[in-house]
């Protein structure tokens, strides 16, 4: 053998090598990650039996039901709809080794203190944008399914992913009425590079609007022919990017029969009156998962495990609805999340109707799964 052809052998297998060691770490990320109740990885068993005797962690009562991927992470919402949730923001590695995810709290342990105002209180919804910035929305009331209590004023706490520290807080009680129930986030910036985050309000029909150069925000309320008829409804919103062009936010409540929009430049100019689109009839009530950030939405229809992509390009209509997903028996999306660096989707899904009538036995089974399946 010349030294010539053994260095192309060589050469040959380092190159199958890097291909044998691509395909393993693909294989971790197209595997679900999954786990049930709260597997949190804890400081030590000590810790984890205190919080256990003390009320402070009951498993079943932990659940994820919003995430952002940042890189291989992902950043989840356990939101305190019940006791016993020791972590309300927690990161978990795509590239999990164990069958059991195990969920680390982000950024650390102090930062989940219940009854700390100057911890996180209860997370219920995160926006990861273009800048790396993470938006976390924290409502500041625990135990909301049971008997909630404030711990907070609800704000909203800019984090900076790339520097690894809080940027801002957001105060929104000037905002809210005694009655507000704060669902979803959003954030953009406009033409001039300024942020600006939007926040439903379900209880107040109102999309709340903040400037954060600005320091300032507002609450647009939103006409009465956009309600529906249930109690304690669903305000989703969703984000619609076109690169190009207005952004608008597609809202829509769970009960109601139809689907709205509105351009981000009227909302940022503080008037919704005359501006709001009516886009459509829905089949059924509807569930807004999430969107791909660019111009397409998914949704899946009330109890349904089947999620639907609808380009906002296209009239909201039940021809334009692809089926990509369906989640596996007793499983239902909470959230599909854009995963940039695979350019792909996932499925944040979970017993979740279980979970809010106590019928999860051990836990709520939780998993996200790569949206179009297996390689
Ligand atoms: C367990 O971790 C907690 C929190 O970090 C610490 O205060 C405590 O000393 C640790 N206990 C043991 C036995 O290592």
């Amino acid at each position: 053998m010349t030294s010539r052809t053994r260095m192309m052998k060589t050469t040959l297998l380092s190159a199958l090598f890097i291909v044998y060691v691509q395909a393993i770490c693909d294989k971790e990320l197209v595997r679900p990650l999954e786990w049930t109740g709260g597997s949190f990885e804890w400081p030590n068993l000590s810790t984890k039996a205190l919080y256990k005797s003390s009320g402070r962690f009951i498993g079943k009562n932990n659940i994820a039901t919003r995430a952002q991927i940042y890189k291989d992470d992902v950043i989840v919402a356990f939101p305190r709809y019940k006791p016993g949730i020791p972590v309300t923001l927690g990161k978990v590695c795509l590239k999990q080794r164990n069958c059991e995810a195990v969920i680390s709290p982000f950024p650390d342990w102090s930062s989940q203190e219940e009854g700390n105002s100057a911890a996180f209180q209860s997370v219920v919804d995160l926006f990861i944008d273009n800048n790396e910035i993470l938006w976390i929305l924290d409502v500041g009331v625990v135990n909301t399914l049971n008997s909630p209590v404030r711990k907070s004023p609800p704000r909203v706490i800019a984090f900076n992913l790339r520097a690894n520290k809080q940027a801002r807080i957001l105060d929104l009680s000037g905002l809210v009425a005694q009655a507000s129930r704060l669902q979803y986030l959003a954030v953009e910036y406009a033409p001039d590079g300024r942020p600006f985050v939007y926040i439903s309000d379900a209880a107040t029909r109102s999309l709340l609007v903040f400037d954060v150069a600005g320091n300032r925000g507002y609450r647009v309320v939103l006409p009465k022919a956009v309600v529906g008829c249930g109690r304690r409804d669903v305000l989703y919103i969703a984000l619609v990017q076109k690169g190009c062009g207005n952004n608008f936010i597609i809202f829509t409540y769970l009960s109601s029969p139809r689907i709205f929009s509105i351009r981000t430049d009227y909302l940022r100019a503080g008037s919704a009156s005359g501006k709001i689109q009516d886009i459509g009839v829905k089949p059924n009530r509807a569930v807004i998962l999430g969107t791909d950030l660019g111009s397409a939405i998914f949704f899946r229809y009330e109890g349904q495990s089947e999620i639907y992509r609808w380009d906002t390009n296209t009239p909201f209509l039940p021809a334009n609805f692809v089926l990509v997903y369906k989640s596996d028996n007793c499983f239902l999306a909470t959230q599909a999340v854009a995963d940039l660096r695979r350019e792909r989707m996932r499925v944040l899904e979970s017993n979740f109707p279980d979970y809010v009538q106590d019928t999860v036995g051990c836990g709520a089974t939780q998993k996200l799964s790569l949206m179009t399946g297996c390689l």
